[in-house]
């Protein structure tokens, strides 16, 4: 069992956060604060300690290889003033900010931290080294903590600086790691859809999404766990053409075919897919949409959504299942004409009130916030990847794995 922020002695100490601030913006606006809003128990826990508080999260990505111009406004568009911002209204009280990831400006804004104080500290990605976990970048941000908290479940995939070389550092110097209230909540609730006893099941996990090559690792472990596995969205167009079947301009990884192929086998029935399908003439201006059976997607039509008579299957799939895993949407939902599938599948799972559901983040998350049934789950993941990875990993992240034991 790791240690956890409450077993912490934080009075007057300096403890390092490492949050997931990486929240969707547009021009500098925050659209879902969820992550801040999630990060909130563990930094209040800390603050009504008496500890001084240090938060650093990463915010979008930052491509070294671009022209100095490109990465200076990747650097603009991805401050995280905003994040800042946000979090002292959240708080109700005011949050200091470094703009700086090193420096004379950074280790005096430590230094000055009172007791209660928060800072938080400019985007870990405007460091080169962050993503390297190189020991330079690590030491700096190692050397301003007295301990360190991991509450970033949606890094906790990441080997980064912030993520696995500062508690790799402390623990060497002696100083005490713990993960915070999100992270252990995350573990709890995805730990439920990793070892699934006999009374949990039918257990069923749904899978949609682009593509099936993201995806193996996590079909493969899957297949070990799960009773039955629900593929849809444009990955499912891979499988029915391993099927031999006709799949039109819909996307295809003709590369991943005999994957496919080699998976329908192993699993031996287990695996659900589209019995018909939503296909429109058009991505963008379509003159012609229609349901039609998914063995027979005629030339220049594409798959957007699951059909009507699939809608039904998956609501029986769903009806009956114990424990739900869901990542990936059945459809192209971010448009209205092909929404169905996915309302389909969450009114399904909000319908089983006996079953315990998990969203492993990302876009099926965002539909379900979307169609107003975020808290007919039992859990919502703020990891995408990092959820993922764990299941694939059989619990195991090393941004997790790193802290130190009880
Ligand atoms: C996410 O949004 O999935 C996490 O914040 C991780 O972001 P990354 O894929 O840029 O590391």
């Amino acid at each position: 069992m790791k240690k956890h922020v409450k077993d912490l002695e934080v009075k007057g100490k300096r403890v390092l956060v490492r949050c997931d601030f990486n929240v969707p913006l547009k021009n500098g606006e925050i659209r879902d604060d969820n992550r801040i809003v999630s990060a909130l128990p563990t930094i209040k826990e800390l603050i009504s300690k008496g500890a001084k508080v240090i938060l650093m999260s990463h915010l979008g990505k930052i491509d070294f290889k671009k022209t100095p111009e490109e990465i200076e406004a990747a650097k603009a568009k991805n401050n995280m003033a905003p994040i800042a911002a946000r979090l002292g209204e959240l708080l109700e009280k005011e949050v200091k900010f470094c703009e700086v990831t090193r420096g004379p400006k950074l280790e005096e804004m430590v230094a000055s931290l009172n007791e209660g104080d928060v800072l938080v500290i400019q985007n870990t990605r405007y460091e080169k080294g962050e993503s390297k976990n190189d020991p330079e970048v690590t030491a700096i941000w190692a050397n301003l903590a007295d301990a360190f908290v991991m509450d970033a479940f949606g890094s906790a995939h990441r080997a980064h600086s912030s993520t696995y070389g500062v508690p790799e550092a402390l623990k060497k110097e002696g100083k005490p790691t713990a993960i915070g209230y999100l992270v252990e909540k995350e573990v709890k609730s995805l730990g439920r859809v990793i070892t699934v006893e006999k009374e949990d099941r039918p257990y069923i996990a749904i899978l949609g999404g682009l593509k099936v090559s993201d995806k193996i690792k996590v079909i493969d472990s899957l297949l070990k766990k799960c009773d039955k596995i629900i593929i849809c969205g444009a990955m499912s167009y891979t499988f029915n053409k391993a099927l031999g079947h006709t799949t039109g301009t819909s996307p295809v990884e003709d590369d991943q075919l005999e994957y496919a192929t080699n998976c329908l086998n192993e699993a031996n029935g287990r695996i659900i897919l589209p019995v018909d399908v939503v296909v429109a003439d058009d991505f963008d201006d379509p003159k012609l949409i229609q349901s039609i059976e998914s063995t027979d997607i005629p030339e220049g039509m594409m798959g957007m959504d699951i059909g009507p008579k699939t809608r039904k299957l998956f609501e029986k799939e769903i009806k009956d299942a114990k424990t739900i895993f869901w990542n990936g949407p059945a459809g192209v939902f971010e448009k209205e004409e092909y929404q169905a599938g996915t309302v389909a599948i969450c009114k399904a799972i909000a319908d089983n009130k006996g079953c315990f559901s998990v969203i492993g983040g990302g876009d099926s998350a965002a539909a379900c916030k979307q169609f107003g049934y975020i808290s007919s789950f039992s859990h919502v993941s703020t990891g995408g990847g990092a959820s993922l990875e764990m299941i694939e990993n059989d619990g195991h992240l090393p941004g997790i794995d790193i802290i130190e034991d009880k």
